[in-house]
């Protein structure tokens, strides 16, 4: 890509998705060198475990012309996390779209600043084998369609070594952290990680592949009970306690991480056709799935329920695929939201060395009728109705088997 400078001389500005790594810092220098362009560093802070005025300085002394470092997180918690957890989002039906799922605000929040700042290009250090790519990708056109990407990781294979050349060759002030096999993403929504050991899907996985959740085995011996209140399937609050939606996530991650809750071992279809091992520590989104889903069986009409899980399995399928900003995911959060409007109460959790079960629910809409259910006392189910309900109910199978009966075969 030739990218060249303005009409007035002035060097071209890119915006660069910045984690303070050591692939991105390199990039900030390489995006100089190689394209003759002007650096923004954007880190964009979705509650991962960030130093920010390290990764600020840092930055500015491998040589961006500014730095900046954007708390995203009430938005991600608001316009992200939560229309996931409405759709009981998980892809394959194991993965809470943990890191999927951040990619949107974290584009939003680069094209947003690319504008503002005059940038003709965006860049980001995602490789040519992952979902993040096409995440960035897709994500930056369909928000900023005028933008040219790059992606310095994807152009230039560079291995470990060659990047940790190149940062000693060039004198950038990168902080070595101890080597580690793993590939790490996190934040609130969860953790992350693949390569290394994990690459072998028969060997369990080891224990310094996890670094949120207590091993199961170590958790405590006494089940812990907890509370959690939704409206319209946004969680408000815990034991009675009203939220914010970043606090409690923080909170909730803490307590079902004691418990171990939330680890997942999962060989994964990824958009680009390879299967892939993967290894993810959710304790917070697992939990607040299995309350959120269990609330709706307690609200939710049993046609809505049904069609609902395939409206689920498309959407988390969509969002893993990057798909984000489209059509298609914006008309079903207006079914999905139109769903919720019921999904008001509280379900109690059982927490208990690696599991989160739901063992009661109440709430002011409930469906459940006791007269209709009981089989004591009190019954108000009319029972002669049963029967001309199955004789129509089972009448094709019945026409079906009498004609069968008579044919040859
Ligand atoms: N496979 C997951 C996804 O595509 C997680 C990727 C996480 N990235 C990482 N560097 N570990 O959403």
């Amino acid at each position: 890509m030739t990218t060249g400078k303005k009409a007035s001389g002035e060097r071209e500005r890119v915006v660069l998705a910045y984690s303070g790594g050591l692939d991105t810092s390199v990039a900030i220098r390489w995006l100089h060198d190689k394209y003759d362009l002007d650096v923004i560093a954007v880190a964009v802070n979705v509650g991962q475990p960030d130093n920010e005025d390290d990764i600020i300085a840092r930055a500015m002394a491998i040589g961006a012309i500014k730095a900046e470092y954007v708390d995203a997180r009430e938005e991600f918690v608001t316009d992200y996390i939560w229309p996931s957890l409405k759709a009981n989002a998980m892809y394959q039906g194991v993965y809470p779209l943990s890191t999927a799922v951040a990619r949107p605000v974290i584009i939003k929040k680069l094209v947003e600043i690319a504008k503002r700042e005059g940038a003709a290009y965006i860049a980001h250090g995602c490789t040519a084998k992952g979902n993040d790519q096409v995440r960035f990708d897709v994500g930056i056109m369909s928000l900023g369609p005028e933008l040219k990407i790059i992606a310095p990781m994807r152009d230039w294979v560079m291995t470990r070594e060659e990047a940790v050349e190149y940062a000693r060759a060039n004198n950038l002030p990168i902080a070595l952290k101890k080597k580690s096999p793993y590939s790490i993403d996190e934040n609130l929504w969860g953790r992350s990680c693949e390569c290394g050991p994990l690459e072998d899907p028969w060997m369990e996985p080891p224990e310094d592949s996890c670094d949120w959740t207590a091993r199961p085995e170590d958790a405590p011996d006494e089940p812990e009970y907890l509370e959690i209140t939704f409206e319209r399937g946004i969680p408000v609050g815990y034991n009675g306690k009203e939220m914010g939606g970043v606090a409690l996530i923080t909170e909730l991650n803490r307590i079902a991480s004691r418990h171990g809750i939330g680890r997942i071992d999962h060989v994964e279809d990824r958009l680009i056709g390879v299967k892939s091992r993967e290894t993810y520590e959710c304790p917070a989104a697992v939990m607040l799935i299995a309350a959120h889903r269990d609330m709706e069986f307690l609200t939710v009409e049993k046609d809505v329920l049904e069609f609902k899980r395939g409206v689920e399995q498309k959407y988390s399928e969509l969002v893993y695929n990057g798909l984000w900003f489209g059509a298609l995911r914006e008309s079903l959060d207006r079914f999905i939201d139109d769903t919720q409007k019921f999904v008001t109460g509280t379900v109690r959790l059982k927490l208990f060395k690696g599991s989160a079960a739901a063992v009661g629910r109440r709430s002011d809409y409930s469906l459940y009728e006791e007269g209709l259910s009981t089989y004591s006392e009190g019954d108000s189910f009319d029972h002669a109705s049963a029967v001309g309900f199955i004789y129509c109910w089972g009448l094709p199978n019945r026409t079906a088997a009498k004609a069968h009966k008579k044919s040859k075969r």
